[in-house]
């Protein structure tokens, strides 16, 4: 429930009912994709032209997503990624959203993909500035690696039972999250990807009723950045 104030008179509003504002005929929900930059020794990586980013998750991306496990994609052509939009992110972009793509670059094709791709698909709820804008505070509203340090699971090339990574970010974020693994330069299974559902606004965590498949080992290593 939240509280709030109109003329003195406190009115309660159950949160299911504010979540109605944001129902979208297009989508069920975002996954909010967060990615661990130590992940990549596997592939070519290359840190983007303002420098390496901190030794921290970055944003990968929020994505439209169905009920059913699929997605819609490129859903306006005619609506392409515009920088003139949102030039007063792109500051906080470099930040919390880095490319690792080669060779380097300035994050411009990255940030133009996902918003061609997946950024489209929602913009009947948000327009090309608030999707990024949405993205960035969704981002500021976790702190995935304090959760996992608090927990003592520090991303030092160890490795971690699977099932006490995700308790560890249930416990510090509140929500369960998707995990997923890929394999490093010896085949042992690595943190990759962890995601949250969020609201069709693009506003709040929810728990999620779909995970994606994660591909980890029951033992995960922690990759150092
Ligand atoms: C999943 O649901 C969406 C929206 O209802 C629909 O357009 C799509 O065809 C469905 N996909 C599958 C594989 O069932
Ligand atoms: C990034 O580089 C592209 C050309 O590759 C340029 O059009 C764009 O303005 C640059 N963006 C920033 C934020 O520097």
């Amino acid at each position: 429930m939240k509280t709030y104030d109109f003329a003195m008179v406190k009115i309660l509003v159950p949160v299911s009912y504010l979540s109605v504002l944001c129902v979208s005929q297009d989508f069920d929900f975002f996954y909010f994709v967060q990615q661990w930059p130590g992940d990549t020794k596997k592939k070519s990586c290359c840190y983007p032209k303002s420098g390496k980013p901190a030794a921290d998750f970055g944003v990968h991306g929020l994505w439209p997503n169905f009920n059913n496990g699929s997605y819609p994609s490129d859903c306006d052509p005619n609506n392409p990624y515009d920088q003139s939009q949102i030039l007063d992110l792109i500051g906080c972009m470099e930040e919390e959203w880095p490319t690792f793509s080669c060779p380097s670059n300035n994050g411009t094709k990255f940030w133009a993909h996902e918003w061609n791709k997946h950024g489209t698909c929602s913009k009947s709820v948000l327009d090309q500035h608030d999707y990024f804008q949405a993205t960035l505070n969704l981002k500021k509203k976790v702190d995935l690696l304090q959760a996992l340090q608090t927990a003592g699971i520090e991303p030092n090339g160890t490795f971690y039972k699977l099932d006490n990574i995700g308790e560890a970010i249930k416990n510090g974020i509140g929500y369960t999250p998707g995990i997923t693994c890929n394999g490093d330069a010896s085949g042992h299974s690595q943190l990759h990807e962890i995601y949250f559902c969020v609201d069709t606004c693009g506003s709040n965590f929810i728990e999620c009723s779909l995970f994606p498949n994660g591909r980890c080992s029951s033992e995960v290593e922690f990759p150092s950045f």
